[in-house]
């Protein structure tokens, strides 16, 4: 008997078999009950999908979109990855990882969302960034056209003889979205072998390829179960919007349904005074997983997320009877870019 969920490959629905796809991490992450936090909080039961334990270095949701494309730029020739993230960019960290364990390089776009907020010499991700030997990091302002960012470092490539592969912010196209309909086959897999139903299933969203490839994905499974996002930067309007349209060419790709617009849910309440800045609710969430349950959210994405799946829970949107899954996106490393915050409970903000 192979206990370690493995998948029982019942997926027909979606076939994401035809797509290329590297593997970056052995088998399926851990869906684990949070009962300490649970009876903390005296509301639902509390489960975490622990995406930040995905393999390349730290881990977190961005491994399972680099799956599907970093196997699209082997197949086209590719030995250069070029992209664009925020100062703590988790998905810049593991992009360059990416690019090491693929052997090929890697050259950053660091757009500066929160002025001043790049140090170059900062911990966290910034010092990752180092260590895994980056070929270039250009910083540019809020506001920069980002595509013609990275077609700037794209020429600098071909400039050398070589072959970039530019891949989108957050790599949120349908092809990296396919990482979390995958996602999503994966927790249904596991709700069933572990006979736990949930009611709903509660993830950050930021540049919108997690939550859309979710949404996608327990749609062409028919699965019924409901997805709130957390947002992390923008209004709600505008963020269901981003979400919709990558869930609708998400789906498109794989030849299932469209998720409809009202199935889409992105809640604004927990972005605070803007993205990455921090809020008393996410430094209370950060602290009660870790002081709980031992798990360690990050300040800007699972924070956040986890500080609305809290807030959802005291207001009675979740309570006693149900079961709710969240989905732990990682970020760890930032943590220690933002001690001051941290340390300090009694944060205004
Ligand atoms: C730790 C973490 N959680 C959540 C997100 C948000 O995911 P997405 O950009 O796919 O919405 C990100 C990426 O920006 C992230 O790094």
């Amino acid at each position: 008997m192979v206990a370690l969920h493995r998948g029982h490959g019942h997926h027909g629905d979606m076939n994401l078999a035809r797509f290329p796809r590297r593997r970056y991490t052995p088998g399926f992450t851990p869906l684990e009950p949070l009962p300490r936090l649970s009876a903390a909080l005296g509301g639902p039961e509390i489960w975490i999908k622990r995406d930040d334990l995905l393999g390349l270095a730290a881990g977190g949701n961005k491994t399972r979109k680099l799956e599907f494309l970093v196997a699209e730029a082997l197949a086209q020739g590719a030995d250069t990855l070029v992209t664009v993230g925020a100062p703590q960019s988790n998905h810049c960290r593991l992009t360059l990882a990416a690019a090491a364990k693929e052997g090929l390089k890697c050259r950053l776009v660091i757009e500066e969302r929160v002025p001043g907020t790049y140090a170059h010499e900062a911990l966290g991700n910034n010092l990752l960034f180092d260590l895994m030997g980056v070929e270039s990091v250009r910083v540019v302002p809020l506001g920069a056209d980002l595509a013609a960012e990275m077609a700037v470092e794209a020429a600098a490539v071909r400039a050398r003889g070589g072959v970039p592969y530019t891949i989108a912010g957050g790599g949120s196209t349908p092809l990296g979205a396919l990482g979390y309909a995958a996602c999503a086959a994966e927790i249904m897999d596991q709700s069933f072998d572990l006979g736990v139903a949930f009611d709903a299933i509660v993830v950050a969203s930021g540049s919108a390829g997690t939550h859309s490839g979710l949404l996608a994905g327990l749609v062409a499974l028919n699965t019924g179960v409901p997805l709130t996002g957390i947002n992390v930067r923008r209004p709600r309007a505008e963020q269901e919007g981003n979400v919709h349209k990558l869930a609708v060419a998400t789906a498109e790709l794989m030849g299932t349904p469209a998720p409809s617009r009202d199935s889409v849910v992105a809640l604004d309440e927990w972005v605070g005074p803007g993205y990455s800045l921090p809020t008393t609710s996410m430094v209370e969430a950060v602290r009660m997983l870790a002081s709980l349950e031992g798990v360690l959210l990050d300040p800007v994405y699972s924070g956040k997320a986890m500080a609305g799946l809290i807030g959802l829970v005291r207001r009675g949107d979740f309570h006693a009877g149900q079961r709710v899954c969240f989905v732990h996106t990682g970020g760890s490393p930032s943590l220690h870019a933002y001690a001051r915050d941290l340390r300090d409970p009694a944060l205004n903000g």
